[in-house]
């Protein structure tokens, strides 16, 4: 494996560490605070070319691979996760969906939106019922010959409210099982179709998270993804990938953790020395700094099995589970280095370590990513 990154690599890589430094940290914490979604920055980052990084350029994307992707999601979720889990959806899940499955009018009607910020994309499969369990889909879709008819609550949907364009698994023929249920575009406005209350949460409060409600909602059959039965496949492949951009996720989370509690080993003294002298201490950065970089092995060798075309079911799924149970416990350390202050929101790993606990829960469980694991070890 050489992860050895290109001129282009390292260029993204800067763009995305200096917008987050310049543009995403002045007003973190008071985004956090307030649960504010950030409407500028997103629009901001969409003029970079972060929306839509793996498009091809003729839908307005980047043409970028996927290592590039992950590079600005950890430059990104090292400063704001409420950030990059916007920029995870929209890329791996609903670009990533619409361009890989969907029929090419459906791509210059949506994708073209989606890849500038013009519009933000939502990917809708949890529900109150269903959420590790996926393929126990209670909202239906009707089929009524030229169009489907939409009913059910999905919940926990990340850019709930922001989002225009909304891709809804739901189930067309229950006898059929998993391959009843179809992926539909459905559009905000479309009558019958109501955004619940934003959630309160632990962490990425930044990110606006709703449930959203299906009456009756007409969606014409020209937005159905793919062949009728694929939805739940849909989903699959879908998330197969979008995993990979969670796991960035949390090891950028990681390390901007690790990063502040460095810098603070080095300046805080207690007993007539920097903390960082304390062998306690000394250990705890050795320990964080080699599962970060092991973290970033696994995300990395996901990404190139993506951009390889080799299967990268298992590669994303331990890169996730991996990365996401190193965010966890290097933000807890990162407080404990940080003292009293690391309590405090003005040091940053309070929230880093508020944020990090969302990436061993959504776009499966880490109990989850264990079954697509074990399973696959054990088929093969
Ligand atoms: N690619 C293609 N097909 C796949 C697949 C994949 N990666 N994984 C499963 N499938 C197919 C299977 O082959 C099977 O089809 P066949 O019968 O034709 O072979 C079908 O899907 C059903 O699979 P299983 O029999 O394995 O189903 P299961 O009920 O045992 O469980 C599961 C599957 C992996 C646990 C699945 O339900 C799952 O992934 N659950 C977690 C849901 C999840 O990740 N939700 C995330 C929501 S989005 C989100 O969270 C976004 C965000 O926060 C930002
Ligand atoms: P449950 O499935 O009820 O699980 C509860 C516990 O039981 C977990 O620990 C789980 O691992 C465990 N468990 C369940 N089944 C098994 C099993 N077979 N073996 C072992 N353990 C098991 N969903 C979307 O569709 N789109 C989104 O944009 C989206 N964004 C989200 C944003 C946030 C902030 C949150 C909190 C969630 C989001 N989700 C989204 C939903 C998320 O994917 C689900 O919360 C997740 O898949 C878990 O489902 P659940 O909450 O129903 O938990």
């Amino acid at each position: 494996m050489d992860f050895k990154l290109t001129e282009e690599q390292l260029m993204i890589q800067q763009a995305a560490r200096d917008f987050a430094q310049n543009e995403l940290l002045p007003e973190v914490i008071e985004r956090d605070d307030a649960q504010r979604f950030p409407k500028e920055e997103v629009k901001k980052m969409g003029e970079l070319g972060f929306l839509g990084m793996m498009v091809d350029s003729k839908y307005g994307g980047s043409g970028l691979d996927t290592l590039s992707y992950v590079l600005v999601m950890e430059e990104l979720s090292k400063v704001d996760a409420s950030c990059s889990v916007i920029v995870s959806v929209n890329n791996s899940l609903v670009c990533w969906g619409l361009e890989t499955f969907g029929t090419e009018e459906q791509k210059q009607k949506y994708l073209t939106r989606l890849t500038t910020g013009e519009s933000i994309g939502a990917f809708c499969l949890s529900e109150p019922e269903a959420g590790s369990d996926a393929t126990s889909q209670k909202t239906t879709a009707i089929d009524k010959g030229d169009h489907y008819v939409l009913n059910g609550t999905k919940n926990w949907i990340t850019n709930g409210s922001s989002a225009d364009i909304y891709l809804v698994i739901a189930q067309t023929d229950i006898e059929k099982g998993h391959k009843g249920i179809n992926a539909l575009i459905v559009e905000k406005g479309a009558e019958g179709f109501e955004i619940g209350p934003k959630e309160n949460k632990l962490g990425i409060r930044g990110s606006d998270t709703h449930s959203l409600i299906f009456n009756d909602v007409k969606v014409p059959k020209e937005n159905r993804i793919g062949e009728d039965g694929f939805g739940f496949k849909f989903a699959m492949k879908t998330l197969s990938g979008g995993r990979i951009g969670i796991a960035a996720q949390a090891l950028g989370i990681a390390a901007g953790a690790y990063e502040l509690a460095l810098k603070y080993s080095k300046q805080r003294k207690a007993f007539g020395t920097e903390i960082a002298n304390h062998q306690a201490i000394a250990f705890k950065l050795a320990d964080m700094h080699t599962s970060i970089e092991a973290a970033r092995m696994l995300v990395y060798k996901a990404a190139m099995d993506k951009d390889n075309h080799e299967n990268y079911d298992l590669s994303g799924a331990m890169a996730k589970l991996y990365a996401s149970k190193v965010a966890m416990d290097v933000a807890v350390e990162a407080v404990q280095i940080h003292g009293g202050n690391g309590f405090v929101k003005d040091y940053h790993v309070e929230r880093l370590m508020r944020d990090a606990k969302i990436t061993q829960i959504y776009e499966g469980t880490s109990e989850i990513q264990k079954i697509v694991i074990s399973r696959s070890i054990l088929r093969d």
